[in-house]
Parts: structure tokens; sequence; C-alpha cells
């Protein structure tokens, strides 16, 4: 029975030196010393022992139970301190480090791009509108003088709708914003002053070419609406958009829509307008001083007719640009390929 105390012994203090935990402590502590531990059980054992070895093995007994308890306290301050002491290690927190921002997206360039042409014409009184972009002829081309099987209309490389024909035609995906033009008319107030901005579709695709992209559609229609206020607004428009030494001119050109016709250029952002770059080189972005922006001109009395006002008392301009053309255009952020505007590639994306 000594040696099994003995043997006994050597196992419990072996145990308690490699706890690692307090809990495993805990446990170590149960099965040893507990009700029904191990060294209790032979405690129980000594009644059955000769009364002259009794008292040896019960001193030896408690003795060994109390240096247990020794070993078991001091190992559990031991591993206590241990904690505390990794825990100050772990939870410490450095109060001056940056936190970590979590990750935030932000809107699409070309989205931002209508916001801000939105603000800058709603600052002179023109109101955003909506109008289909899946739309009848009718208003995509005949309501603008352009006539059934007109050959100005190959101009737009239209995408036609399998659905049934109507009164206004079949129905395409517009191809320009100026579908807007006679659908803001027929509603019949005045002064009329729309910036429509919304999906065009055509069947293009290169480097400077998407066939979804988007365009903004101004109209202004009132009582005596000249050139000089065409001028006026573009002007306005173009130095909100691209900075106050942009100058803009008009150069004749031809729509059905609208007579007299304009393109609009605007002075190259790269080379001031001159032409000649830094290097005395001709300028790559414009090669000649001028960009263009895109079509306007003074509404076609037959557009007016079509959308039910009399041209003999009103009169107005209307233009048509495309957003992507004329972001691309800004502070010479010169894409030379534009479909990259809408590949969702991030390390483009997250530049903006
Ligand atoms: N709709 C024309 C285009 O897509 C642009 C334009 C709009 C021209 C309004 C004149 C007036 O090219």
């Amino acid at each position: 029975m000594q040696d099994q105390l003995n043997a006994l012994r050597l196992e419990a203090e072996n145990a308690i030196s490699v706890a690692k935990t307090t809990s495993d402590l805990d446990e170590t502590e149960v099965r040893y010393l507990g009700r029904k531990g191990r060294l209790t059980d032979m405690l129980k054992m000594l009644s059955g022992v000769s009364a002259e070895e009794r008292p040896k093995l019960g001193a030896l007994a408690n003795d060994i139970k109390r240096q247990l308890e020794i070993m078991l306290a001091s190992r559990r301050k031991q591993l206590e301190e241990e904690q505390y002491s990794k825990l100050s290690e772990t939870e410490r927190a450095d109060v001056t480090e940056p936190g970590n921002r979590p990750p935030e997206g932000h809107l699409h360039p070309m989205t931002k791009a209508i916001n801000e042409i939105t603000e800058i014409f709603e600052r002179i009184g023109f109101v955003r509108t909506r109008y289909p972009e899946v739309d009848w002829d009718f208003y995509a081309f005949e309501s603008l003088n352009m006539p059934k099987d007109h050959p100005a209309r190959d101009e737009w490389e239209t995408f036609f709708m399998d659905a049934p024909v109507s009164k206004k035609g079949k129905m395409v995906l517009t191809p320009h914003t100026s579908n807007s033009q006679v659908r803001e008319l027929e509603r019949g107030e005045f002064p009329v002053r729309m910036i429509n901005i919304a999906k065009c579709y055509r069947r293009q695709i290169d480097a400077t070419h998407v066939p979804m992209f988007h365009q903004f559609e101004g109209l202004y229609v009132d009582k005596g609406v000249s050139i000089a206020h065409l001028r006026g607004v573009l002007d306005y428009f173009a130095q909100e958009f691209f900075g106050p030494e942009r100058k803009t001119r008009l150069r004749p050109y031809h729509f059905r829509f609208t007579e007299p016709s304009f393109e609009i250029d605007i002075t190259c952002g790269v080379c001031g307008g001159t032409g000649i770059s830094a290097e005395k080189q001709k300028c790559k972005m414009c090669k000649r001083g001028w960009l263009e922006l895109g079509g306007a001109g003074m509404v076609h009395p037959n557009v007016l007719k079509a959308g039910g006002v009399d041209p003999k008392k009103y009169s107005g301009f209307a233009f048509g640009w495309g957003v992507e053309r004329t972001y691309s255009m800004k502070g010479g952020l010169n894409l030379d390929d534009i479909r990259i505007l809408y590949k969702n590639d991030l390390r483009f994306l997250k530049q903006f």
C-alpha cells in the first residue's frame, strides 16, 4: 500500500505540472482529491489495514494529500498569472492606431457625370425628365422630320424590337435621346426647359463606341428663343463642366430636326485650343485645337408641329450630346478605348 501511495503521488504530481490551463487543473484535482478521487479511495481503504500499519500509512496519505494541495495552489497561481500576462498582450489597445476603414464603394463615373450634368442644368431652370428608352418609331424618327425610309435614318444604327407594330410604327431601342423632344412638347406646358438624360443604343462597338451609351438632350422652347440663347446656354455648360477657360464654337451641320443645325466644338483641354502640345508637336488629343461635343440647332418647325406647337408663336433650340464622350473629354482624360467604362474592372473604376 505504501508503494501504491507513492506511485499515486508521482502520477498526481506529474499531472499537476503538465496541466496547461486552470480548468485542466480543476479536473486533476477532482480526479485525485475529489469525493470519488483516487487518493480519497485509498484513504477509505485504510480502514481495512492492520492497526499497526494504519497510523504510518494514514500519516503518509495525509502528507501526500497536503502536498498535492500545496502544489495545486501554486500551479494554479502560476497559470493564472500566465493567462493574465498574455491577456495584456493580446488585448492591448493602441488608441493612436488609425482605424480600419471598411471597404466602401462609390458611384460609377458615368452616374457621377450624369448627376453633375443634371445639377449644372438645374441651376439655370432646366428640369430632368424621363422618357421611354424603348420607344415608337414615331418619336425616335418620324416626328423628328424623318419620314419612313428617309436615308437620314441610316445614321442611327438602330436596334428594332421584335414587337407588334402600332399606329406609331415599330418599337426601337432609342438610338438617341431626341425621342424626348416631341414627347415633351406634347405636354403643352411652356416654357419648355428640359434636360433628358437616358440610355441610347446603336449597333456599333469599337474603341470609340459602345452599343449602350448615354446622351443628354436639352430642349428649350418659348416665345422668341434665338441662337443667342443657344450659345449662352452652351457656353455656360462648357465653362461649368470643363472649366472657365474653355470656349465653344458653332460649326454649320445638318440634322433633319433642327434648322439651322450645328456641331458644337470646345477648345481642347490638353493644348488649350492651340493644337500644339507642350513639346511643340501636334496635340495628340485634338490635332487642331478643337474637340467635337455633339449636335445642336434651332428646333425645326415640323418638329414643333408634330408636338402640337405653333411654330409661328414659339421657337426653341435643342442639343444632344454623349455623356461618355463629354466626360472623357473633361480634363484631358484621354481614354484610348471607351469600352473600359463598362468592363467593371475595379482597377479602372477605383480611380474615380
Ligand atoms: N440626336 C442627335 C444625335 O444623336 C443630336 C442632336 C440633338 C442634334 C438635338 C440636334 C439637336 O446625333
